[in-house]
């Protein structure tokens, strides 16, 4: 074992420094190589976080830069969801979002971005759902040794930021009804931001959920309408 020696180097970005080290070898800055340590570390949790974050293939890569200009009430709502992600990147005391409107209005393709954008910006832990397959979720875990719905439940409680899609999509006196009902109590009383995205208005969303829950789902929301076209009509249209 040879003997560490203290040496003086210089770092283009930290400046000079000391360090201790086996005569002969280059000195190392230490800041340097804890930046790097550091972007490793967020490059895998946001690998990890992409893997698990149930976006579906077809809106992998999806921006809100894709989205076409429809009319302006369009623009408003990217605007103001866009202002709200970058809100809750920051904070997570921003609130929910209720997003409200017919097929192909690009809610989808929003949401995905908004996913995509907050875990690659900032790592942060956001897990993108349909109502439909949380409710598949937790039911799976009937019977399999290890998981329990309890379990189940509290990690979707716990997401540091949740989006649920397609909430009209429910079993109406199932589990689905009832999966739902506790993940938007928990998260209500948590504080922790959640969207909800339907096809459904307010009244609509009462009728299927009921009001309690929907109070909470709209307590603190941002709420957005798209209230245009199936951009899938236009398209065909040409
Ligand atoms: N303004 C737009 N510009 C370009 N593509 C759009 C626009 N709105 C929707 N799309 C595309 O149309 C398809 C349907 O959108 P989607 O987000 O699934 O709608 P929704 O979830 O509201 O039913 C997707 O492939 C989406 O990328
Ligand atoms: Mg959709
Ligand atoms: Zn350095």
């Amino acid at each position: 074992m040879g003997r560490m020696v203290p040496a003086m180097g210089a770092c283009a970005v930290h400046g000079e420094f000391e360090a201790e080290l086996l005569p002969g070898r280059k000195p190392i800055c230490l800041k340097c190589s804890q930046e790097r340590e550091r972007e490793r570390r967020m490059q895998e949790r946001r690998e990890m976080l992409l893997q698990g974050c149930g976006i579906p293939g077809r809106y992998r890569q999806a921006k809100f830069r894709d989205l076409l200009p429809v009319c302006e009430a369009q623009a408003a709502v990217i605007e103001a969801f866009k202002g709200w992600v970058a809100w809750v990147g920051r904070d997570r005391n921003a609130g929910n979002v209720v997003i409200t409107g017919g097929p192909g209005t690009g809610k989808t393709h929003m949401a995905s971005a908004a996913t995509l954008n907050l875990i690659g910006h900032c790592g942060l832990g956001v897990r993108y759902v349909t109502a439909d397959q949380m409710r598949t979720e937790i039911c799976e875990t009937w019977g399999r040794p290890g998981r329990s719905e309890h379990a189940e439940l509290s990690r979707f409680a716990s997401y540091p930021v949740l989006i649920i899609d397609e909430v009209e999509i429910l079993d109406p006196n199932g589990h689905g009804l009832r999966y739902l009902n506790r993940v938007v109590d928990s998260r209500s009383a948590e504080g922790l931001p959640t969207v909800y995205i339907s096809n459904q208005t307010k009244d609509g969303l009462r009728d299927m959920i009921g009001y309690r829950a929907v109070s909470r789902m709209y307590e603190n929301a941002l709420i957005l309408q798209c209230s245009w076209e199936d951009y899938r009509d236009r398209r065909r249209a040409g």
